[in-house]
């Protein structure tokens, strides 16, 4: 099975990507979420499509923001990734880390040079993920999510 990592199309993926974003995590956004985070950073909001049917299998969107370097930088622009999710069929198979990379390859392009995200407590597949590419742990934000779970703040330098 062979896909392919291009950048979202507002107009023709996004039920496709809100398809993949609610059969995979509880955090759900309403379209114009996606809409407004893929105007302000295009090069940041990947799709992976397969070949054979040009399904879309996973998404990842991202923002740039200004704030205070995790690193001791002072104020400085950070990427932040907001959303990943491969649909459960096609896991295992690299595409997160594909995605994840043509992530960082449009933030270098910004002059980014630190990212951040948030990540369940209990969901070691993603920060297995995110360890592999090199992020570590940052802090713990306590009751992040609706439910009351503890997200784990990850960064890294790109
Ligand atoms: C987390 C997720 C995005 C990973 O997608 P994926 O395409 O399967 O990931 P990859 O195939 O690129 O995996 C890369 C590495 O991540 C780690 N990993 C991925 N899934 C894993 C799992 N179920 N258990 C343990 N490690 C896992 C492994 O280190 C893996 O490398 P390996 O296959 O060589 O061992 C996917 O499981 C998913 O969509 N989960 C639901 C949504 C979600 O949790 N999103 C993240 C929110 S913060």
């Amino acid at each position: 099975m062979t896909y392919r990592v291009r950048r979202f199309n507002p107009e023709t993926d996004i039920e496709a990507v809100q398809n993949v974003n609610r059969s995979c995590l509880p955090e759900n956004y309403p379209r114009f979420f996606f809409i407004d985070i893929a105007s302000k950073f295009p090069e940041g909001f990947s799709v992976a499509v397969m070949d054979d049917t040009g399904d879309i299998a996973g998404y990842e969107m991202t923002r740039i923001e200004k704030g205070l370097s995790n690193y001791g930088f002072g104020i400085c622009k950070k990427g932040h990734i907001i959303s990943i999710a491969i649909l459960a069929k096609y896991r295992r198979r690299g595409i997160a880390v594909k995605l994840m990379q043509a992530a960082t390859d449009a933030m270098r392009l910004r002059d980014i040079k630190e990212v951040y995200l948030e990540v369940r407590e209990s969901n070691q597949a993603a920060i297995d993920l995110y360890q592999k590419l090199g992020y570590i742990p940052f802090k713990v934000s306590k009751k992040y999510y609706s439910d009351g779970e503890a997200a784990l703040i990850m960064i890294s330098k790109i």
